[in-house]
């Protein structure tokens, strides 16, 4: 299902989706609508650290790291090179598809990506507990330390599985280096137990690893189509984001042409991806967040606990000023607004226009993390009627078609598709 209202450009292949809030957007279930329009769905960055559920007939399931067009047949599904994959968490994800009975040989992995190890994970929650109050409140997956080893130039790629003799050796060099780090600390992974385990999941991963370059780049010759998914939201990107209170990647859609090895030329379309509301999980600023029984609501309302790690998500309001710095940043064309049936019969709806300093002068996105940041609510007349059936924007009731053309207008992108419902269907263009 096509939701840009013009046809692609031929000289452009490649599309972006990305979150453009603090992730956690619904960027899976609008993949899982594009995805059929492409030959490839490719994941540009983080690791298993992102987190979307899925429904597979009866059957409800959380997958962390395979693309999410897995349940559009034929389409391949690459985990490209800028992510960081667990092997452990990789193989769990192919085993329960292959029990679903999804051909799982159309998942491919870059040789380029790195590989997360069990003490990556072990020194991610080892610096969060050294953090104390400043910890940035990570998944705790190991994927920081991961893309540290990769800058750092001690990472271990998916090329090396195919060379067992190398593998030992990068292992013990990696955690030579780390040694100092682990010094008295408890749990701390084994390198004969980590060795093993190793060499016995690269069988099973060895066959899924590509040369993605290749890959995708012949994909393009042929003249087929490639979606590039985000993980997170432009808001957790390491540079762009609320740093420190960040991801350790590129989630912007820039990120698509780096962990891809795609040229910007190749990019036709760029959609963003956000709640009618915010939320965020872990530590840092967040402006529009209600710490009051309207934040509540939200959460039991849009059931708001995270994928991978169970965590309450914080809730607040639309933040218009993060969405216009996210339109820029990612040059976004279209929006897809999500989980906009969460608001029906809520009441009055805000969305958060501005920000002013403590001192009460305005400011932009570059205040966002001041201590006393104060924000501007715009209130909106909700509606209470059940929006679940409704399949076209038009149809919706007047106070949601105003509510999203404001969003639009604050937003400074055309709102293209609305999800009403948790159902794969449940989407009104
Ligand atoms: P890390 O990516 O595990 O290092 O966590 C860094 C920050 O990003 C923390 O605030 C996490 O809660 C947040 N984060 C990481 N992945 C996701 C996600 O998929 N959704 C929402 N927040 C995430």
């Amino acid at each position: 299902m096509s939701i840009f209202p013009a046809p692609p450009d031929p000289r452009r292949p490649v599309d972006i989706a990305v979150g453009i809030q603090w992730g956690d957007e619904g960027k899976g279930r609008i993949v899982d609508l594009l995805a059929r329009d492409y030959a490839i769905v490719a994941r540009f960055g983080g690791g298993d650290n992102a987190g979307h559920s899925i429904e597979v007939g009866e059957t409800k399931l959380a997958l962390h790291i395979v693309p999410s067009g897995v349940l559009v047949e034929r389409t391949k599904l690459l985990i490209g090179a800028g992510t960081v994959v667990s092997l452990r968490g990789l193989v769990d994800e192919l085993d329960t598809l292959v029990k679903l009975g999804v051909d799982t040989s159309r998942v491919v992995v870059s040789a380029r990506a790195h590989i997360v190890f069990p003490y990556h994970a072990a020194l991610d929650r080892l610096l969060e507990k050294q953090r104390g109050g400043a910890a940035i409140g990570t998944t705790g997956r190991g994927i920081g330390p991961a893309y540290v080893d990769r800058v750092g130039r001690l990472g271990i790629t998916f090329g090396d599985l195919a060379k067992p003799e190398v593998l030992a050796t990068k292992i013990r060099q990696a955690l030579l280096a780390r040694a100092p780090l682990f010094a008295g600390a408890e749990g701390v992974p084994r390198e004969e137990d980590i060795v093993g385990e190793t060499l016995t999941l690269a069988e099973r991963i060895v066959p899924h690893v590509v040369d993605d370059v290749a890959l995708l780049h012949d994909a393009i010759a042929r003249g087929e189509r490639i979606l590039a998914e985000g993980a997170q939201g432009t808001m957790l990107d390491v540079t762009y984001g609320t740093y420190p209170f960040v991801t350790s990647s590129h989630t912007v859609a820039g990120g698509a042409c780096i962990g891809l090895g795609i040229g910007p030329t190749t990019v036709g379309r760029v959609l963003g991806v956000a709640k009618a509301y915010c939320t965020r999980v872990g530590s840092g600023p967040f402006p529009s967040e209600l710490s009051d029984e309207r934040g509540e609501r939200l959460r039991a309302q849009g059931r708001e606990f995270g994928v991978t790690t169970g965590r309450p998500r914080r809730c607040g309001w639309y933040d218009a000023v993060a969405a216009r710095y996210a339109a820029q940043l990612n040059g976004l064309d279209g929006l897809a607004i999500t989980k906009l049936d969460v608001l029906s019969g809520f009441g009055r709806l805000g969305i958060v226009t501005g920000y002013r300093r403590a001192d009460g002068t305005p400011c932009g996105v570059e205040g966002l993390a001041d201590p006393g940041l104060q924000v501007e609510v715009e209130e909106h007349p909700g509606w209470d009627v059940e929006i679940r059936d409704v399949r076209r924007i038009a149809d919706l009731p007047a106070a949601a078609r105003a509510f999203l053309d404001r969003l639009a207008q604050v937003t400074g992108v055309p709102v293209l598709a609305v999800s009403v419902g948790p159902e794969r269907s449940a989407l009104a263009v």
